[in-house]
């Protein structure tokens, strides 16, 4: 099978790229594009301007706001129907049919580099469609498919396909699901993809763009969802996978997590209990693998002195219960990661939203 992507949030259809100066340029270029070959009067539609240098742009150029930007192109827009005789289709923010985007970047001698593409995702790619009703501060799905690949590179996967791993403060369990995911070569549109193939609900916006909309991409895309669908369904494991287990304290997450691996996979194909992470153990002496952690670390959730005695308690537990395990800890928290007495092996920088956060390796002896 394809690499399968799963860190990427959007894909892009460009229709036209040009240099503008000043307002009017962008709306007389916008206007002298066809837009009903795109798409119907019919369909709802949204702009989204996005500039890549915000401060920059709002402070040299006339556009002082993204907001003002996408205004201007969907005036243009209904201008370039007005012109072809058509009505004008009709604004949706929330669920439209079809998003122009607008990318501005300032280019030499203030000129601005404008590019008008759609976006054939509408749903972010991030969203896996599995979100649970409850989850306590959960990290963005494709940032818990970064830690995954980081910690479990796919060219190793014979490594450590039948390790432990366990996730033990998993939360909304986006961790375990991304792992499980890649343990079992499970593509993150499986929920969409089934609901295609088998209740023929299309929940894909990929073809709302009339000219996408070819018979020869309409051919290559019926292969790609038969042939992944049925590859699927042959590698989603059976019975229960003993060698993955997920905690947590709260038993709110605890039902989270079930609902979600039953709606993404069919069952709650590994174990997933409620336990302190302070005092869980391995199953027997000889066990060895990956032990996971995302605790809270205090930006939005719990208390100083409670999360550092977390910490410490955590750290000892580590030490004393998972020799041979190789530990990992994502973390924000600078002072709470001190708390943990163990030597790091490794720490990479990662990005929750605006929070910068580390992945922290510890080789248990
Ligand atoms: C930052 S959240 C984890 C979010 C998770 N990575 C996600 O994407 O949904 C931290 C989790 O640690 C759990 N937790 C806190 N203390 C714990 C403990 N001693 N043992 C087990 N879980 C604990 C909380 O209930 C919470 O669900």
């Amino acid at each position: 099978m394809k690499k399968i992507p799963r860190k990427k949030l959007e894909i892009f259809y460009n229709v036209d790229s040009f240099e503008i100066k000043t307002v009017k340029d962008l709306h007389e270029k916008c206007k002298s594009i066809k837009w009903s070959r795109y798409f119907s009067e019919k369909q709802t539609f949204k702009v989204l301007a996005h500039f890549s240098n915000q401060k920059e742009i709002e402070r040299k150029s006339p556009f002082k706001n993204s907001l003002y930007a996408a205004q201007v192109v969907k005036d243009g827009i209904a201008d370039s129907f007005r012109d072809d005789g058509l009505g004008r289709p009709n604004v949706e923010l929330e669920f439209p049919q079809i998003q122009v985007s607008l990318h501005l970047t300032l280019g030499a001698q203030g000129t601005l580099k404008a590019s008008l593409s759609f976006d054939l995702c509408l749903d972010p790619l991030s969203n896996r469609n599995h979100r649970t009703k409850y989850a306590l501060a959960p990290m963005r799905e494709n940032l818990a498919a970064s830690l995954v690949m980081e910690m479990f590179p796919l060219e190793k996967k014979e490594e450590w396909k039948n390790q432990t791993v366990i996730d033990s403060m998993s939360g909304g369990g986006n961790f375990i699901l991304e792992f499980l995911m890649m343990k079992y070569d499970v593509p993150p549109s499986w929920p969409k993809l089934k609901a295609l193939i088998e209740q023929k609900r299309n929940q894909f916006a990929l073809f709302n763009v009339t000219t996408f909309r070819t018979k020869e991409n309409l051919a290559v895309w019926k292969k790609i969802t038969e042939d992944l669908y049925g590859q699927t369904r042959k590698n989603l494991p059976r019975t229960l996978d003993e060698n993955v287990r997920a905690y947590d304290l709260d038993m709110r997450a605890i039902k989270s997590i079930r609902e979600s691996l039953e709606g993404f996979f069919g069952a709650t194909i590994i174990r997933v209990e409620r336990a302190d992470a302070t005092k869980i153990k391995k199953m027997h002496e000889e066990e060895t693998g990956v032990i996971f952690c995302n605790p809270p670390y205090g930006v939005r959730l719990g208390d100083e002195e409670e999360l550092e005695k977390l910490y410490e308690e955590y750290g000892e537990n580590l030490k004393n219960n998972f020799k041979n395990f190789t530990a990992y800890i994502f973390t924000q928290h600078a002072q709470l990661r001190k708390k943990i007495s163990l030597r790091t092996s490794s720490r990479k920088a990662f990005y929750n939203g605006p929070l910068e956060c580390r992945l922290l390796e510890y080789r248990l002896f």
